[in-house]
């Protein structure tokens, strides 16, 4: 049986648990791209009975709420989510690696689900409540997840880290941190080229027993 991982929706082999939502496909990202045009245009289109709150939303303005504030964005609808976080909302925190949904160090929580944010197009999430690094912990706390990364070393040089931190972070919310190999498993999307993976996995055990 294959199944789809829930960070990078690659498929996996058998045994390997099933989709989770608020992933997407490579294949989806291009379809929304070539229908870009099409998207810019809802706004305008007549009006119908069906009229929801997202088609009166004027033409390119996004709103979400990112780390717990309102935004208002004026933007292209071809921006994914990550460019729209780092480069018009400057919360450089979110990594851009390979830009392609292989890496995972995009990872951002998107009304709570984990999602690598290249790979989707920030025009589909309005009115989403983004939660990045940057808005994980508490004014001048940590979250019990970075201290536990600090505490048990899960990083070298970093890059990789908000990334692995978010994804940890929903891995215990979601259940799926009962063991090292199930973290293991749940955390695969997220690559580190430093081979930090001792301390990560031994990170989010920690943080998962505490919480
Ligand atoms: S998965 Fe998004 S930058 Fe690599
Ligand atoms: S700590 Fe360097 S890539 Fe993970």
């Amino acid at each position: 049986m294959k199944s789809r991982h829930p960070t990078t929706g690659k498929v996996t082999r058998s045994g390997a648990p099933a989709a989770r939502p608020g992933s997407i496909s490579r294949r989806e990202v291009l379809q929304l791209a070539g229908g870009a045009a099409t998207l810019a245009a809802i706004p305008t289109a007549p009006a119908t009975a069906a009229t929801t709150a997202e088609q009166a939303t004027p033409a390119g303005t996004l709103r979400l709420v990112v780390n717990g504030e309102p935004r208002e964005l004026t933007l292209d609808p071809r921006q994914s989510l990550l460019d729209v976080l780092r480069e018009t909302l400057d919360l450089t925190g979110t990594k851009k690696g390979c830009n392609q949904g292989a890496c995972g160090a995009c990872t951002v929580l998107v009304n709570g689900r984990r999602v690598v944010s290249c790979l989707t197009l920030a025009a589909m999430h309005d009115g989403a409540e983004i939660t990045t690094i940057e808005g994980l912990g508490k004014e001048g706390e940590l979250h019990p997840l970075q201290a536990a990364f600090i505490e048990h070393e899960g990083m070298q040089c970093g890059f990789c880290t908000p990334g692995q931190i978010m994804s940890g972070a929903a891995c215990i919310a979601e259940g799926h941190a009962g063991s090292p190999e199930e973290i293991s498993f749940w955390m695969s999307g997220n690559i580190c080229r430093c081979g930090a993976y001792p301390g990560i996995v031994a990170a989010v055990a920690d943080a998962a027993a505490r919480t």
